[in-house]
């Protein structure tokens, strides 16, 4: 089969190494792609958001299954685009990927279904907003309803800290139109949990837990990022949870989502926090987290492409998907002063020398490839994943793999796996 993924980064690069070990595929195209995915599948200068010019470029290639990595696109429907031409593809509708797309609206189900989640209430005029929050004891939670790059959250720890983040989102749109509606929510505490789920519109399959270290700096300090690193599974996730997750989240919301007429194909992506009143959802995703996926593909046994294939037809029920029993960690190589400012254009030496133990893989997420050598070209650059027959060897043998890894101003936590809670 003929393969299309769309997106450009890390998450990406895992879902096509991993769609390689099918026996079905024939070519995979990625639309647009990086260097390091080059070296994998084609890449076509289309962007993923140019929804026309993928389309077209499917239909001229005979492309027979598509897989969308990315959020945008699917928010702005490119899934109905596609299948509105007969073209076969992996993802939610636009109508189902509104879960990712508002959260006013992800609440909103929640209420509805029992779902449990923050408790909140969502506002679209300022005035009623600031007369809201003055009636609450902070800190206080500010969501921007729409996408915002992942930095449409504020954690207010005053009166004045929230009313001023209310008037960023709501009148100086700093977020853009995302932030003309706002979620004001009650500030939970516990660990957060990744689970990643596969779902054919009926059925629902959590994959391995996940846990994601999102601030840029050890010990969780420094500004909030796209995610500096992963590891799989969680220590705090066990079998309890993930049986409580599965009756009281996972399968009320594919339930509610039908109900409501937005049958979701495709991965629903729980973010989860385990409060001490149990687990409760800080928000969903309509497609695979990044880093979280460069930690749990590989960590699949069974064929990818198959399980794409049955949340698409709808027999997701027929399938006994397999996971590995040890663990994984990815260690985000990152640009010195990401996520503010960076330079882009060193040479990446070592990768080579670090792929050499078979139980390394590096993601690329912002490379070039020249002339055969790698450059750094986007603020996370690599991720440096490991599997082991443990959490804890996986963790170390990712940390010898990122030692023979150098570019210049390199950027990197030195505590992925690690973490502490205050439960
Ligand atoms: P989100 O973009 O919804 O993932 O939010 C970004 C981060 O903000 C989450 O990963 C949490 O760490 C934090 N967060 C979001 N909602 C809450 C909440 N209600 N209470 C505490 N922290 C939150
Ligand atoms: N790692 C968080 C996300 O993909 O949204």
């Amino acid at each position: 089969m003929k393969i299309l993924v769309i997106g450009s980064g890390g998450r990406e690069h895992a879902i096509i190494h991993k769609l390689l070990e099918s026996k079905k595929i024939e070519k995979i195209y990625c639309a647009p792609g990086n260097g390091g995915i080059s070296a994998e599948a084609e890449c076509v200068p289309i962007g993923a958001t140019d929804i026309e010019g993928l389309v077209k470029f499917a239909k001229e290639k005979a492309v027979d299954f598509t897989v969308v990595g990315m959020d945008d696109p699917l928010v702005m429907g490119v899934v109905d685009a596609f299948e509105a031409q007969g073209l076969r593809v992996f993802g939610p509708r636009k109508n189902a990927a509104i879960i990712e797309g508002s959260k006013a609206f992800s609440k909103e189900l929640m209420k509805k279904y029992n779902i449990p989640t923050a408790r909140y209430e969502t506002f679209d005029n300022f005035d009623k907003a600031s007369e809201y929050v003055k009636t609450l004891t902070p800190p206080v939670v500010l969501k921007a309803d729409g996408l915002a790059l992942g930095k449409g959250v504020l954690i207010c720890q005053s009166e004045e800290e929230a009313l001023s983040g209310l008037r960023e989102m709501m009148i100086d749109q700093k977020f853009g139109k995302s932030g003309t509606t706002v979620v004001i929510e009650e500030f939970l505490t516990g660990p957060e949990v990744s689970v990643l789920s596969f779902c054919d519109g009926k059925t629902v399959v959590p994959m391995v837990s996940a846990q994601d270290h999102k601030r840029a700096y050890d010990n969780d300090e420094g500004l909030n990022t796209g995610g500096m690193g992963t590891f799989s599974p969680s220590r705090v996730y066990g079998e309890k949870e993930a049986k409580e997750v599965m009756e009281k989240i996972c399968i009320p919301t594919v339930e509610a989502l039908n109900k409501e007429g937005r049958t979701f194909k495709g991965i629903i992506y729980f973010g989860l926090m385990l409060t001490k009143e149990g687990p409760k959802v800080i928000e969903y995703n309509c497609r695979f987290g990044d880093p979280e996926t460069q930690v749990v593909l590989p960590r699949l046994k069974s064929d990818l492409l198959e399980i794409f294939e049955a949340c698409v037809d709808g027999t997701l029920d027929k399938l006994n998907i397999e996971w590995d029993e040890g663990g994984a960690a990815c260690v985000v190589m990152a640009s010195g002063g990401y996520p503010v400012s960076y330079k882009k254009g060193y040479e990446i030496t070592g990768i080579d020398e670090a792929e050499k133990d078979p139980s390394v893989k590096v993601y690329h997420a912002g490379t070039a490839l020249k002339d055969g050598k790698y450059y750094t070209n986007g603020g996370r650059v690599i991720g440096v994943t490991a599997t082991g027959s443990s959490l804890d060897e996986a963790i170390k043998t990712a940390y010898k793999a990122v030692d023979k890894i150098d570019f210049k101003d390199k950027h990197f936590r030195k505590d992925i796996g690690v973490k502490k809670y205050n439960f």
